[in-house]
């Protein structure tokens, strides 16, 4: 008999839902928030109450689209954490009333874990032991995977995520919110002739305040010169800041590549969408002969059918939790989570 999963993920400001049989992602639906480009991030308040509404009909939706019938679900898998915790708590909340009128298991998911295992959501997948840059807005970690659930972080930021140094950037320009996929397309018609310094963190680790505050000198100094620096240089900006994030990124894999032997490399996380980071890890591999993995853009930024796909190899390891299982705000892969 096939294993059909229902997957919710509503950790931050997406409300997702994805319908799987035997870890075939069927249907992945994603209701994103316009509400908070206004306010130039995401307002938790603001970001629980619209998981509120969206999460029936796009669970409905993913039912559909799957064509699928509630009654018949093996498993319900929802996000427990990281993340907001009036955001977590609609989805964990729904999906504990869901399992228990339906009278069926429960599958908790860590998200940093699922953007990891989203490369297993569609062929080729990388083979074991390999290493995932994860990016997204609110981490960057580099990820050592021995197993689908055997993972541990070997680096990671001591301050802002590379989403955020995006996303930071962006409001320093009069970007809208969130401005990593805007810097990403007005970098494709600029070319990175300002040079922002590149910071001096040993081992794997990152940082990234450090460039946020670079580009507001850099720009604060321009613009005494010339009021207009930022209209007349947009594209040339977004490309130098860019090309330094990329960099940074980059060149921490190179150094975990070289300290752990293994050369099969992956990116995950909403940043790994950006398509200056995924030309740059496609050079490195033929330079280096690595084998590297990118995965679909769907499956890049925040979705269920990731949450899904790691449910898929709890429920063959029977991981299931109880009705008294709760949110966690803060939850570091291999840990039980806070
Ligand atoms: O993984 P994700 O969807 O949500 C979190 O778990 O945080 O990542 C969202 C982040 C945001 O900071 C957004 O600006 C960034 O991913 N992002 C991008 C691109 N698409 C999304 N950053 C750079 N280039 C992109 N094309
Ligand atoms: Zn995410």
């Amino acid at each position: 008999m096939s294993t059909l999963l229902l997957a919710i993920e509503s950790s931050c400001d997406d409300t997702s839902a994805a319908v799987l049989r035997d870890g075939v992602v069927l249907s992945n639906c994603v209701a994103n928030q316009d509400a908070h480009r206004a306010y130039g991030g995401v307002v938790p308040e603001v970001a629980s109450r619209a998981h509120q509404v969206n999460i029936v009909p796009v669970v409905d939706l993913a039912l559909q689209k799957a064509g699928v019938d509630k009654s018949d679900l093996s498993a319900i898998a929802f996000t427990r954490g990281p993340g907001l915790m009036g955001s977590l708590i609609v989805g964990v909340s729904f999906a504990k009333s869901l399992a228990l009128s339906l009278d069926i298991p429960m599958i908790e998911v860590n998200h940093m874990q699922a953007h990891v295992l989203a490369h297993f959501a569609e062929p080729p997948h990388p083979t074991f032991p390999f290493l995932c840059l994860t990016v997204s807005g609110g981490h960057t970690q580099i990820v050592r995977v021995t197993a689908p659930l055997e993972m541990e972080i070997i680096g990671h930021t001591r301050d802002d995520a590379a989403g955020e140094a995006f996303d930071k950037t962006g409001k320093i320009l009069g970007l809208d919110y969130p401005a990593g996929p805007i810097i990403d397309r007005l970098a494709r018609e600029g070319t990175a002739r300002f040079s922002f310094p590149e910071p001096n963190i040993p081992d794997l680790d990152f940082s990234f305040s450090g460039l946020k505050t670079s580009i507001l000198y850099f720009l604060k100094k321009k613009r005494k010169e010339n009021p207009q620096f930022i209209e007349e240089n947009l594209t040339d900006i977004c490309a130098s800041v860019q090309d330094r994030i990329v960099s940074i990124l980059l060149n921490k894999l190179v150094l975990a590549v070289e300290r752990t032997g293994i050369t099969e490399v992956a990116i995950a996380g909403g940043v790994s969408a950006n398509s200056a980071l995924r030309a740059g890890l496609q050079q490195l591999g033929k330079e280096k002969a690595w084998r590297t993995f990118i995965p679909a853009f769907q499956f890049c930024t925040d979705n269920a059918g990731m949450i899904g796909v790691t449910a898929h190899f709890k429920y063959l390891a029977q991981e299931f939790v109880s009705q008294e299982v709760s949110a966690v705000p803060r939850w570091k892969i291999g840990s039980e989570g806070a």
